[in-house]
């Protein structure tokens, strides 16, 4: 398995979080709402389909699971440098994805509430991994611990993945992408807010494109593409 972990985009405003256990846990968060009734962010969970139609055998499949959005982003920037070398790609939340039968090699990803990926997220893995087990597979994770790029919140992050690893263990990824996030306060309800404030979580969008972009540069196993012939 490789792991691109954003070593080659170094997070320009250096304000890492300091959390607790290195999640935020789910016991400070206990019952609390996440959201809160001011929406100021535009949140958006697009959905896209990209590439030649009818490119049988070359379709991709790039499914997220997102609460506020930064993860949609994410995903559509995979599918879109997916696209522009040569794939015929679907952007997609997890849970409107269908079958999986069109799709030669799928890309998942989600962000991490409370030091995991979302449960949809899981779910779908769970679901479809009957077909996962058999075609090429990426797994990526969006979060705040990437704010600090040293080796330490790069291992923190992988082992957000663990649960998922160890309880579908015949799906091996032949990539894992970790990548830095976004965080609204205005998206959140008051208590949340103050424990995300509490915890030192920096508001901002730190997501580093040119990373997210090379990674999926290199995702040739799951494209399916020949690396000379899109190197262009
Ligand atoms: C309630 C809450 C819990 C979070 N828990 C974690 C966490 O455990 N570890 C982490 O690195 N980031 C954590 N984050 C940061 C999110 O992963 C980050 O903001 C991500 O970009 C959100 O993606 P989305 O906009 O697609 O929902 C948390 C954010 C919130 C609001």
């Amino acid at each position: 398995m490789e792991i691109g972990n954003g070593k080659e985009g170094e997070i320009s405003r250096r304000r890492f979080m300091v959390l607790a256990g290195g999640t935020i846990s789910a016991i400070s968060l206990g019952g609390m709402p996440l959201a809160g009734s001011n929406h100021g962010m535009a949140m958006d969970f697009s959905e896209s389909k990209c590439g030649e139609e009818g490119r049988a055998g070359k379709k991709v499949l790039v499914a997220y699971a997102s609460q506020y959005g930064s993860t949609s982003g994410v995903a559509d920037a995979i599918g879109k440098e997916l696209c522009r070398r040569g794939a015929a790609v679907d952007v997609c939340r997890v849970k409107n994805v269908g079958e999986l039968n069109e799709y030669r090699g799928v890309v998942v990803g989600s962000a991490i509430y409370r030091g995991k990926w979302l449960p949809e997220a899981v779910e779908f893995v769970q679901r479809n991994r009957g077909v996962l087990r058999q075609v090429p597979v990426g797994y990526f994770l969006v979060c705040m611990s990437m704010l600090d790029p040293s080796e330490e919140s790069r291992r923190k992050a992988l082992a957000y993945l663990d649960p998922v690893l160890k309880a579908e263990s015949h799906i091996q990824p032949l990539k894992v992408g970790i990548f830095a996030g976004a965080l609204n306060y205005s998206n959140l309800s008051l208590p949340m807010k103050a424990i995300m404030k509490l915890k030192g979580a920096p508001e901002g969008d730190f997501r580093r494109w040119d990373t997210i972009k090379a990674w999926a540069t290199g995702l040739h196993e799951i494209h399916g593409l020949d690396e000379k012939a899109t190197s262009s």
